[in-house]
């Protein structure tokens, strides 16, 4: 069974790269790869793809006059019928692409277009009656039909699971909308981000923006409810609220946090490896538990370079690592992570004040931490492992021992 990928035009090689030369990958259209199979996790689960904006197990190809196309997606649909049994009633959603191009009068889309217009009006009427499945919408969908114009004479159809596209957003095209009070255009790529994750900077959490200036991630994280310590020696140029927002006009390389962060998120416009390493510190030392940071990579070889940035940010102990470039992401590509939530932290907590460890050595502290009552089991500085307090929720984390949701249950900062 072989598979195929949409990446962004230009990408194709990164793609190629990315998937590596044993599952005999090659650019079968602008803005579209197949490969023979598609690599897998450890545990056996098929690795998401950086560089692939969506996948498609392949059925076949077919020509794109409407007719013909339609006999076999019909013949798609009817084929996975007989495992129905396994799978109960399925559900399925049509998704129709021009992949990405170069051309802004790329006739692909002309031709998507046609067969979308014809494949709406005459689908239904054309599936076997065996075809039980019902049609519904992208996210509920249990598989994606899909159909992508490679060439304008020439489709690639297939049937995946909606596990298993990367994206079920058609085109896996994620576009936002820049908010009309937003500072820059940057900020998208962290909505989109929270998005791609399902997880972010929220309510009641503190979070450092590494790489912050002007302040679009900030205005995000400090939307969403966050308290955010804007790292950048560049001007912040956003007004938001004192309690919830400090700028430490610092390199972030110099920054040291006084105490265990929800989230260290960084779009710092600076050499990837020494952002992963800087990351990679952050991890070992338990400065924040959950990560989302954009890797700048203006250079040819993106693949490798992103490899060996992963490779940094796993030694430095984050896990689930998941890369992606994002529809907002230019040459960029954004990576998730996060700690184990049984590791140390730094703690216990004052109420939240700007502290920065390399400012204190310089002039002290500015107050005496205030005492605060903490439960039971919350006692002085946890050193390892079950040895009292594990993070700001006590070692809670989330119910698949993953990245923990939500901030600290609405503790007032
Ligand atoms: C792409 S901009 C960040 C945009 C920001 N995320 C936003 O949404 O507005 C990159 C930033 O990285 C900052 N930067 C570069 N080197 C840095 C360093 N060593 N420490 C902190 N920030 C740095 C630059 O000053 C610049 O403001």
């Amino acid at each position: 069974m072989s598979w195929a990928f949409l990446t962004r035009a230009n990408s194709e090689r990164d793609l190629i790269d990315e998937l590596g030369s044993s599952f005999k990958p090659r650019q079968a259209a602008e803005g579209l790869v197949s490969a023979e199979a598609r690599p897998k996790r450890h545990d056996g689960h098929l690795a998401e793809l950086a560089f692939a904006r969506q996948a498609m197990k392949v059925a076949g190809t077919a020509p794109t006059d409407p007719p013909r196309l339609m006999k076999a997606l019909a013949s798609a649909l009817a084929d996975h019928e007989p495992k129905r049994a396994r799978e109960g009633t399925w559900t399925w959603a049509l998704q129709v692409v021009a992949p990405d191009g170069n051309d802004p009068l790329d006739p692909r889309r002309k031709v998507a277009a046609a067969i979308e217009e014809a494949l709406e009006a005459q689908l239904a009427d054309a599936l076997p009656a065996s075809v039980q499945a019902r049609r519904v919408g992208d996210a509920e969908a249990d598989r994606l039909l899909q159909v992508w114009v490679g060439t304008p004479d020439k489709a690639w159809i297939g049937l995946t699971a909606g596990t298993q596209v990367q994206s079920r957003v058609a085109g896996g095209k994620t576009k936002l909308k820049r908010p009309a009070d937003a500072v820059s255009r940057s900020g998208l790529k962290l909505e989109e981000a929270i998005g791609w994750i399902g997880l972010g900077p929220d309510k009641g959490d503190l979070c450092a923006d590494l790489g912050a200036a002007p302040g679009g991630w900030t205005q995000v994280a400090v939307g969403r409810g966050a308290t955010v310590i804007a790292v950048d020696p560049a001007k912040m140029k956003v007004e938001l609220p004192k309690k919830r927002f400090v700028h430490a006009q610092q390199s972030a390389f110099e920054y040291v946090p006084a105490e265990t962060l929800d989230w260290v998120i960084c779009d710092m416009a600076w050499r990837p490896i020494e952002v992963a390493q800087l990351l990679a510190k952050w991890g070992n030392r338990v400065w924040a538990r959950q990560l989302i940071a954009n890797f700048k990579l203006p250079m040819t070889q993106k693949a490798a370079i992103l490899r060996q940035v992963l490779r940094i940010l796993e030694d430095g102990g984050w896990r689930g690592l998941r890369a992606r470039q994002l529809f907002h992401d230019r040459d960029e590509v954004t990576v998730f992570g996060w700690l184990d939530p049984g590791l140390a932290v730094l703690g216990p907590k004052p109420p939240f004040e700007f502290r920065s460890r390399a400012k204190q050595t310089a002039e002290g502290p500015k107050k005496a931490p205030r005492p605060r009552k903490e439960p039971r089991g919350r006692g002085g500085r946890a050193t390892g492992r079950g040895d009292g307090p594990r993070g700001r929720s006590g070692g809670r984390s989330s119910p698949r021992g993953g990245p923990r949701k939500g901030g600290r249950g609405g503790r007032a900062r």
